[in-house]
């Protein structure tokens, strides 16, 4: 052995909660017990949730992965040679050639989980930067341009034209703007956020300086979630490196620009991820909606202009910038272009992160990357786009993933998280649930949303208890779906409504009613 051998082994909060730490001392500790020098980094995950804490091992042939390692087995994966990367029973071959991975289009998560998160060194080497040395050779309406023609939706649900909406907050003249970044990720069975943040953290930086430039400000703010320790730390942490070194701070890269950047931590709602509600909290007032218009694009954060998109939104903008809008729209269908981090969660064997161009369908995602039910029982229904995503039966799992398709099918892409539920699910439980959720998370400022999910709960309810007005209840529930559907000031109230219809119209079994009235539209 010539040098020290490097052990990635993730510090992602997936693997920590499956003892990546105790794991990593347990091979720092057998590595010097066998006076074996080693280099150990703590990496992002790959996103192979099901192999966490998944270990690679670097070879001369390349990174050699093992998972899931559990502290235990470290002293057997060393007499077995995985050095050497050699066989084990945990042993899953070259990383990179591991089909979950190999498969994917990896643009935004290029980085995550190859490199030390916090390296500006390996950053740089690795792409990091581009994006915004270009950016910087160019005014801020050619940036806007570039960012428009890629084709780049937001990625935090509504999927508005990203350039459209920094081209608002540039043409709006104030003596201050602000960019402020969604990563209050509250939607069931999504993880992107955390991952890209906890994994490579100044793409996030970068994106967001790029945002600034673009759109003429000078201050950004990034909300996260208070569920999510280790990303406000990593952010932090990344935040103060690149202050340190000129990322941040006065004079961007030598440009003359100045931007920078501060972490604020979520108030705990689900509310607070709407845009207007997120602003109010970072105002320090209670996540309230706020009516539109005035758009946060012109009356934002303090009343200034403000840019506010997800994480995932101003993650892809580096590459963008890097490679160009036409590299980027080569990717996807119709007008869903580039690509998006599917998270697969629920009742599936393979549950993980999946970057891949729009355009696939969700039969592929089920089976061909997440294996299939973790029960080993038929798959029946599938939740996309968070808990105000509809539910789709097994006959719409061949939809195109785009968001003009979803959109005709009365479903969402939404933040491109799914959850999968098998035949034991009861969908008139989860049609409940949906609107219980609505009930619990209602800011309260619309009568529609806050009175309407309580209703419904109850309707529901009846519904559930069967009796003689089963049909009467039904309509009721159609005619409430109705008035939440067209009279919520946001899209919690206004989107609850398509879980549950979804569930009634496909599953309407479960409903104790037939397919005849299931399909019976509200008086
Ligand atoms: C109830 C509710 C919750 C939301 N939660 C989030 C969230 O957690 N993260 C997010 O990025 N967008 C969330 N959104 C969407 C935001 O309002 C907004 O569209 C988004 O931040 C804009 O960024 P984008 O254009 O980059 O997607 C939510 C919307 C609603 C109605
Ligand atoms: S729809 Fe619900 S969450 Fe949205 S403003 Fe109305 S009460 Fe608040």
């Amino acid at each position: 052995m010539t040098g020290p051998v490097t052990f990635y082994v993730p510090r992602d909060a997936a693997a920590l909660a499956m003892d990546a730490d105790a794991v990593a001392k347990a091979i720092q500790r057998e590595a010097e017990s066998r006076a074996v020098p080693i280099t150990l980094v703590r990496n992002g995950s790959r996103g192979l949730l099901w192999l966490e804490p998944m270990v690679e091992v670097l070879t001369p042939t390349g990174r050699i992965a093992y998972g899931p390692v559990q502290p235990e087995d470290v002293p057997l994966l060393f007499d077995a040679g995985w050095l050497q990367g050699r066989a084990h029973a945990l042993c899953q071959g070259l990383t990179e050639e591991i089909p979950y991975l190999k498969r994917q289009e990896r643009l935004t998560f290029a980085r995550v989980g190859v490199i030390d998160p916090l390296s500006l060194e390996e950053y740089a080497a690795h792409g990091g930067l581009e994006g915004l040395r270009r950016a910087l050779s160019m005014t801020s309406a050619q940036i806007v341009d570039e960012v428009t023609q890629s084709g780049l939706r937001g990625r935090g649900g509504a999927a508005f034209p990203t350039g459209i909406k920094w081209k608002t907050v540039l043409t709006t003249p104030a003596d201050q703007k602000y960019i402020v970044c969604n990563a209050d990720e509250g939607d069931s069975g999504t993880f992107a956020d955390r991952l890209l943040m906890e994994g490579d953290p100044y793409v996030l930086i970068e994106g967001m300086t790029i945002a600034g430039v673009a759109a003429g400000a000078t201050l950004g703010y990034i909300y996260v979630r208070s569920e999510y320790p280790h990303a406000i730390e990593a952010l932090n942490a990344a935040i103060g490196r690149a202050r340190e070194v000129g990322w941040l701070g006065d004079n961007v890269l030598g440009s003359g620009h100045r931007f920078d950047l501060e972490v604020r931590k979520g108030a705990g709602a689900y509310i607070c991820g709407e845009e207007t509600s997120l602003l109010e909290s970072l105002e320090g007032k209670r996540g309230l909606v706020r009516a539109k218009p005035p758009l946060p694009a012109i009356q934002g954060l303090f009343g200034k202009p403000t840019v506010i998109n997800n994480v995932i939104s101003l993650a892809s903008v580096p590459i963008i910038l890097a490679r160009g809008a036409a590299f980027y729209q080569d990717y996807g269908v119709g007008r869903s272009q580039g690509t998006l981090p599917f998270q697969l969660a629920g009742n599936l064997k393979y549950g993980g992160l999946v970057e891949k161009a729009f355009g696939l369908t969700l039969r592929e995602l089920l089976y061909d990357f997440g294996g299939g039910s973790a029960t080993g029982n038929p798959l029946r229904a599938v939740q996309v786009g968070g808990p105000l995503g509809a539910y789709l039966p097994e006959s719409q799992w061949d939809i195109p993933l785009d968001y003009e398709a979803y959109a005709k099918a009365s479903a969402m892409i939404g933040h491109g998280g799914l959850v999968a539920f098998d035949e034991s699910v009861d969908m008139l439980h989860m049609a409940r649930y949906a609107m219980e959720f609505c009930a619990v998370e209602s800011c309260g400022k619309c009568t529609p949303c806050r009175i309407g999910s309580t209703r419904g709960v109850e309707v529901l309810d009846k519904i559930a208890a069967g009796g003689e007005a089963g049909e009467q209840h039904i309509h009721l529930l159609r005619d409430l779906c109705d008035t939440m559907l067209s009279g919520s000031l946001c899209a919690l109230g206004g989107m609850a409504p398509f879980p549950v219809l979804s569930a009634l119209n496909h599953f309407p079994e479960d409903f104790g009613i037939s397919a005849e009235l299931a399909a019976t539209p509200a008086a």
